[in-house]
């Protein structure tokens, strides 16, 4: 009795284009010497060229603005520069942003807020505030009459403000946004235009404002602090550090709490399985979490105390037969599962000769015992029956997500993960063949036990 989809879990990987961490940040060190976190903000602007380095946001950097784009891409400002997602390289505002980078001198953003609104003209715009004006967005085009004063769009607002964050009406009582500058706080009503100014003492000055997952943070140096978005109220152990949660930084030191910070991030995982004693692991950069039992939680380790060659950053993991199978590049690596793990003799072996695919695997996963891996490859699923010898491909789907992290296949069906979100899906064959997509978890809250 074998039933189709006798679910236990599944696997995936992720891997949205890597950065070169090192590479970045030994550029940083060449041309800006030793410097310490936090004083990023006092430094001069690099200069202008655009081979020169590029700032390390791991290094912890004042950010001037975050906001998320159309898409729900995050955007980091600092000076001249701009970073696009939670992870890779920076590049010049301008090459985004041509009209804000080319009037002044040095380029900068002082607030930026995406308008979300479905009945609102503007829905989707991002709005990008430099000194006395405002500049719309849509789709990287200024739209046209733009910059416009701030105040004839938002009247009662200040010039030259330091922050701005969305906030809709289930968060804030009507649709608004909130302003930022100095000690001051500006709620301001998207219908009427009216503006209710607060005094939040307790908050520090916030350089930055985001709402992410339907949470309001504000940021301050290379740190940030949840508040609540009507009354300012911070619960919770803060500030944290942006580091541990908005941003992918292998190198880090840290020196806090693993545990805490690879649960709560809000970073993609690169992997996550289920093996055959029930245990769950979830892949992040050199780190994992194992899920033992429920009531236990989950704990974070080092990946290369349990799987020393494979050390890092996977791009997908299943369970198979009692054995792991690990994918990394073109490389897989199988361990026989156990108390502990053991590389099987002659592996890793190339991903083609192994299971035979070619190219970047986003994620990997095995439902039960039903001998088939449904290996994902950007928009493509294709299915690689692990009974034939040799292996190979035989059946092909088309997925309905660009871009996959993530993905694993247990009791209650196939978790498909997506940046901070994943969806569930009852088989794999719902996950190809649905056309309504499912409504998105929260990975760090629902999947990973993250009260915060
Ligand atoms: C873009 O910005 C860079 C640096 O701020 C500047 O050197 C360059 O001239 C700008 N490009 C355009 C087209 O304005
Ligand atoms: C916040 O802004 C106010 C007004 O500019 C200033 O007096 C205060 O020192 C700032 N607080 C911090 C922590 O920088
Ligand atoms: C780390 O955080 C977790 C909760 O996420 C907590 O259970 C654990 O005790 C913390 N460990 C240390 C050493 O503080
Ligand atoms: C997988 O391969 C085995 C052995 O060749 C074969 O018996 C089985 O029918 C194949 N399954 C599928 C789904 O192709």
């Amino acid at each position: 009795m074998r039933p189709l989809f006798q679910i236990l879990c599944l696997c995936v990987v992720l891997a949205l284009g890597r950065p070169a961490p090192s590479h970045h940040k030994d550029m940083m060190g060449d041309h800006h010497g030793s410097h310490h976190e936090g004083h990023l903000e006092g430094m001069p602007h690099p200069p202008h060229h655009d081979h020169e380095p590029h700032l390390d946001r791991c290094q912890g950097i004042e950010f001037d603005a975050i906001t998320p784009d159309e898409k729900g891409i995050t955007f980091f400002f600092k000076g001249d520069r701009l970073w696009k997602g939670f992870h890779g390289p920076s590049e010049l505002l301008n090459s985004s942003f041509q009209e804000i980078g080319s009037h002044h001198h040095p380029a900068h953003v002082d607030a930026a807020f995406r308008m979300h609104q479905e009945d609102h003209k503007d829905h989707d715009h991002i709005f990008l505030f430099q000194d006395d004006k405002v500049f719309s967005y849509y789709n990287h085009n200024l739209e046209s009459g733009f910059p416009k004063d701030i105040e004839e769009v938002f009247p009662g607002i200040p010039t030259h403000l330091d922050a701005a964050v969305e906030c809709p009406k289930d968060e804030c009582v009507t649709d608004s946004v909130i302003f930022f500058k100095e000690n001051k706080v500006y709620h301001f009503d998207i219908k009427t235009k009216a503006v209710k100014q607060r005094n939040w003492a307790h908050l520090p000055n916030c350089t930055a404002a985001y709402r992410w997952l339907e949470r309001h943070y504000c940021f301050h140096g290379h740190q940030f602090t949840k508040f609540h978005p009507v009354t300012g109220s911070v619960v919770g152990k803060y500030p944290k550090d942006t580091r541990n949660y908005f941003m992918r930084c292998p190198k880090f030191d840290h020196g806090g709490n693993d545990t805490e910070r690879e649960r709560c991030s809000h970073v993609h995982l690169d992997a996550i399985t289920t093996d055959d004693l029930g245990k769950a692991y979830a892949f992040r950069g050199s780190f994992y979490l194992r899920l033992d039992t429920h009531r236990d939680g989950w704990h974070a380790f080092a990946i290369a105390d349990v799987w020393k060659e494979v050390k890092s950053d996977l791009d997908a993991v299943f369970s198979y037969d009692d054995k792991l199978y690990m994918i990394k590049g073109d490389q897989v690596y199988i361990y026989k599962s156990g108390a502990h793990y053991t590389l099987i003799q002659g592996y890793p072996k190339n991903l083609k000769e192994e299971l035979g695919i070619e190219g970047h695997v986003d994620a990997a996963f095995v439902c039960g015992e039903y001998p088939t891996v449904h290996v994902i490859q950007g928009q493509k699923m294709r299915d690689v029956n692990l009974s034939a010898t040799p292996r190979n491909v035989v059946n092909e789907f088309h997925l309905p997500f660009p871009k996959v992290d993530a993905a694993m296949c247990g009791s209650d069906g196939v978790k498909v993960l997506v940046g901070s979100e994943y969806y569930q899906y009852g088989t794999p064959m719902l996950l190809v063949s649905s056309r309504i997509r499912p409504q998105p978890n929260k990975i760090s809250l629902e999947l990973l036990g993250c009260d915060h």
